[in-house]
């Protein structure tokens, strides 16, 4: 029982028309979680940390995969003569990243799935894969094709969560769904569990020769419920087929903001801790 509602989440989480058409038909729901971080402490830049995390030559051929609203091309595109590319499953996704750039300095941009992918081999010098390969449906032939157009001496770099991430908000949620329903999903683990730091390790290394992993960590000190409760929300698409059945997403939503308000009332502020990183692979 529990398995197969969890089943309902892991469908949702790699489903491609629904991501592309739900998920992350625009940056609206990726915006609203990633604003959560900006009560992390110590403060930190996602980007440009992890673009510091390997030496740029500036005239590397880079393609994003996943590449979202673009963040990450803006974070290299500010910089030497790159040839970009950028792609991703959802148009919409993609017109975001069309629109924020003057049409001469513009990246290559193309909505194809990470699975196959239709560039030569060998054709690009680095690639970003970042936070999206616990999206993939199948993830080992994804890294294999990611490896197999990098140059011999080039460089995947995968961002994602550590398994501790906001474990904290997970317990509550999974909290929440036991005072609505009576049982708890916190012994099922998550979707996101496909790609994390330390399985997303493991996987790398099957396939590549050498992997290394760069993390970081810190806390978010919240000191108002309503980010939090955003955060909660923006998963809804995936999430709430992860409810037993006759469950309301919306009870089980008003139960987490109150036990959020009652931290943040007993404790002042609601806390979880971040740990996210990078696996740096090279062929
Ligand atoms: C969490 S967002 C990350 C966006 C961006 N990489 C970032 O870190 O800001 C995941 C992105 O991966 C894309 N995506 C999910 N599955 C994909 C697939 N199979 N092929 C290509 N893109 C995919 C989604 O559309 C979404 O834009």
């Amino acid at each position: 029982m529990r398995v197969g509602r969890q089943q309902g989440a892991l469908e949702a989480a790699t489903d491609r028309a629904h991501l592309s058409r739900n998920s992350y038909a625009d940056s609206g729901k990726l915006r609203a979680r990633a604003s959560i971080y900006k009560y992390r402490r110590p403060a930190l830049d996602i980007v440009p940390w992890a673009l510091a995390q390997v030496p740029w030559s500036g005239d590397e051929t880079v393609l994003d995969v996943g590449c979202g609203a673009g963040g990450y091309l803006r974070g290299l595109g500010k910089s030497g003569q790159m040839r970009l590319v950028g792609m991703d499953l959802s148009t919409g996704m993609l017109r975001e990243v069309r629109d924020s750039w003057d049409s001469a300095r513009r990246p290559l941009l193309a909505a194809c799935d990470a699975q196959s992918i239709p560039l030569r081999p060998a054709s690009c010098d680095r690639i970003l894969a970042m936070h999206m390969l616990y999206h993939v449906p199948d993830i080992g032939m994804t890294l294999k094709g990611l490896r197999d157009l990098l140059v011999s001496d080039g460089l995947l770099m995968a961002g994602t969560n550590g398994e501790a991430h906001l474990a904290e908000l997970r317990d509550l949620f999974h909290e929440a769904h036991e005072e609505a329903e009576g049982r708890s999903l916190k012994a099922v683990p998550h979707w996101s569990r496909r790609f994390r730091l330390e399985r997303g390790c493991e996987l790398a290394s099957a396939t590549f020769g050498h992997v290394e992993v760069r993390e970081h960590s810190g806390n978010i000190v919240v000191p108002d419920a309503q980010p939090v409760i955003d955060y909660l929300e923006s998963t809804r698409s995936v999430m709430e087929k992860a409810l037993s059945a006759g469950v309301d997403w919306k009870d089980v939503m008003s139960i987490a903001a109150r036990r959020i308000g009652e931290i943040i009332e007993a404790e002042g502020a609601f806390r979880a801790r971040t740990i996210a990183g990078v696996i740096l692979c090279r062929p």
